[in-house]
């Protein structure tokens, strides 16, 4: 299989990733007083390296548990379709559950997603996304916990892929498509 080698130019470095997901740890630990469990939704594939981040800056009161979803079949246009393809592997309910992905961007998964997971009669659903790409949002989402905010960009890395590649890469950069 050949590679595609479209041009990258870095957006987001991996130092303030690593600084901004610390702060987002602790104002999510705070905003859960006590000590009970707050459980950890990884959406897959593209919030994986954010989720590990973001579990290892918080302390032990976290669980984890991970999903998984299709909405964009190929390349960098949304079909609205989404399709849950792994369920969790455990209940939700009466759980305080915090759902994390890569990128909100129509807010048509992620609207999917939290519809779907309320369903299941969870104690409380909030969402950390690491990027939001508020201008091309098609549904109003909320997210209560974001990384950065960025412009109408097709960005990849960090998890974030175009055509399965760039998932890799340690920072968040913009994809060249024409190059
Ligand atoms: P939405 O349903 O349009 O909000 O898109 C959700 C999914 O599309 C995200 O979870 C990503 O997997 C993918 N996506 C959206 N924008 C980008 C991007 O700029 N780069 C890579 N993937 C993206
Ligand atoms: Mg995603």
């Amino acid at each position: 299989m050949t590679m595609s080698a479209a041009t990258t130019t870095p957006l987001i470095t991996a130092e303030a990733i690593a600084q901004r997901i610390e702060e987002l740890a602790q104002i999510i630990e705070r905003d859960y007083p006590g000590d009970s469990p707050i459980h950890l939704i990884c959406v897959l594939k593209g919030g994986f390296v954010f989720f590990a981040d973001l579990v290892r800056a918080m302390g032990p009161r976290v669980t984890m548990d991970f999903i998984a979803l299709s909405s964009y079949a190929k390349g960098t246009t949304t079909s609205g379709e989404v399709k849950l393809t792994k369920d969790l592997d455990a209940a939700i309910q009466g759980r305080d559950v915090i759902i994390v992905e890569d990128i909100v961007d129509t807010g048509l998964t992620l609207a999917y997603l939290q519809e779907v997971l309320r369903a299941r009669g969870p104690k409380s659903v909030r969402t950390a996304c690491l990027l939001s790409k508020p201008a091309r949002r098609k549904v109003d989402v909320q997210v209560e916990y974001i990384g950065f905010t960025i412009d109408d960009h097709f960005v990849v890395g960090y998890g974030l892929d175009y055509a399965e590649q760039y998932r890799n890469l340690p920072y968040i950069a913009l994809v060249d498509l024409n190059k």
